[in-house]
């Protein structure tokens, strides 16, 4: 598997992707509206077919996992993404990686504590008021639980 940054060619597929995992291209994290074509994009390849992406921010020596997705869970996509872009926040001098999460993804809460992040904050009903600004926010998530809270995540590069 390759993780490389995206390019030109590959925003369609980004669309696409986008489109079909979050039913958007628009994300709102901390408060915060992101374009998420606008933003820097990793994507990792196996045999130059596209299987996984992250997006991510870089600001004031900290980097933000904007979104993370696999196009196929367990074969250590995710994984590979996570690597390459701490690699590149270490390498940008960043201090700090951070993400949130929401209160349902019970999954994304145990990958990311499995890899070193611990929790900083919870953002209590941080989701109802961004569902404001976007109702296509669903009220109920995965597992059936109540869709309200950022969780935030965060880990420290050295
Ligand atoms: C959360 C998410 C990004 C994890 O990605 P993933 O590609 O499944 O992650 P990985 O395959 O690297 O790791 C998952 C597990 O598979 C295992 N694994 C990795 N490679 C493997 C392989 N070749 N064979 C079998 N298992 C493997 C890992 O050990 C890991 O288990 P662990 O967490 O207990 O260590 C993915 O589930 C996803 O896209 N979820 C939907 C979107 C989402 O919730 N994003 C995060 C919130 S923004």
């Amino acid at each position: 598997m390759i993780v490389r940054a995206a390019a030109e060619k590959d925003r369609e597929w980004i669309e696409y992707a986008l489109d079909r995992w979050w039913g958007s291209t628009r994300m709102i994290s901390r408060g915060v509206d992101h374009d998420l074509l606008a933003q820097t994009t990793l994507l990792a390849t196996r045999a130059n077919e596209p299987v996984g992406l992250l997006i991510y921010r870089q600001e004031g020596g900290e980097c933000e996992v904007i979104s993370l997705n696999s196009a196929w869970e367990d074969k250590g996509i995710g994984t590979a993404l996570l690597n390459g872009v701490e690699q590149r926040a270490r390498d940008a001098g960043c201090k700090r990686i951070w993400l949130v999460t929401s209160n349902d993804n019970l999954r994304a809460i145990g990958f990311y504590q499995r890899r070193g992040y611990t929790i900083a904050a919870v953002h209590r009903n941080a989701i109802a008021l961004a569902r404001k600004r976007k109702p296509s926010i669903p009220e109920i998530g995965l597992h059936n639980i109540p869709l309200r809270d950022e969780i935030e995540f965060e880990k420290a590069l050295s």
